[in-house]
């Protein structure tokens, strides 16, 4: 137990051990198989008792990452056409109804996760407190699929933003995650439109992630997809970022203009 609890507190898991604090037995899981369905709906299963669902945030809630991600969608809004917004990997957060209820601009959000057990939650939890859109406009959604397989569910440049909290993190820290985790990256910049973009939270340091993104995406320099990183805050000591990576074209490499978030 010691030895886990050790590999635990490593650096780079610190949102799984505050999990292993809650969920000994699943330990062994969240270690290797993080990129598992069957691991999150046994995760998500023994985290809520029956009739007493809580949203669960890997790290952060929507009060902590709205500041990032409100002013990336006023900078994409376009007339009164709503904007496609995924948040992939949702397990049982409240990031998409939080970005319903709070974004002037007309969102249509997928909530997406391999999870049936999350979504069955988060559905549950819509029909019995459906979310007050502040746009009359905006729609949320919630749909099972697997992200590796984003190509199957959306079109080609069809997406403004997705939102990645924890998703791709999980899926590198698993045994048989890293080559999914590129995958993923590669379809998410399929199905983006040129304007939009992909934001990653994660507690992965820049040194390594951005070496990661970099590679994964095709390399640098133009017509490679554009990089940027920002911190976003510390939660129990960690440090955490938000990687905004957007689809390749010749404007994607240009340096953002100075003073602009990210
Ligand atoms: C670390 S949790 C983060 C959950 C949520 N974003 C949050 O911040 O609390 C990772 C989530 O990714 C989901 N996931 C793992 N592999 C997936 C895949 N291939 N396709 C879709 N979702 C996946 C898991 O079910 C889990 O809900």
């Amino acid at each position: 137990m010691a030895v886990l609890l050790n590999r635990l507190s490593h650096r780079r898991l610190p949102a799984l051990a505050a999990a292993f604090r809650q969920h000994g037995s699943l330990t062994k899981d969240l270690i290797e198989n993080m990129d598992k369905k069957e691991t999150w709906d046994r995760f998500y299963r023994e985290n809520n008792a029956v009739n007493h669902f809580k949203n669960f945030e890997w790290f952060f809630g929507f009060e902590g990452v709205r500041d990032v991600i409100l002013p990336v969608l006023r900078a994409q809004a376009r007339h009164s056409a709503p904007l496609r917004v995924l948040d992939m990997g949702c397990g049982t957060s409240a990031l998409g109804s939080g970005l319903c209820a709070h974004s002037q601009q007309p969102l249509h959000v997928t909530c997406a996760d391999i999870s049936p057990v999350a979504l069955h939650l988060l559905r549950e939890q819509a029909k019995n407190k459906p979310v007050q859109p502040k746009n009359p406009g905006s729609t949320l959604a919630f749909v099972e699929l697997d992200c590796c397989d984003l190509r199957a569910w959306f079109e080609p440049e069809s997406l403004d933003l997705i939102v990645d909290k924890g998703t791709t993190d999980a899926l590198l820290r698993s045994r048989e995650g890293p080559a999914k985790a590129g995958r993923v990256l590669r379809q998410c910049l399929a199905v983006l439109r040129p304007s939009g973009c992909l934001l990653q939270f994660s507690d992965e340091d820049p040194d390594a992630r951005l070496v990661w993104l970099e590679s994964e995406s095709g390399g640098l320099g133009a017509g490679a997809a554009g990089v940027r990183v920002q911190e976003v805050g510390t939660l129990r000591g960690v440090c955490y970022f938000c990687y905004l990576i957007t689809p390749p074209s010749p404007a994607a490499a240009q340096p953002p203009p100075p003073g602009e978030l990210f």
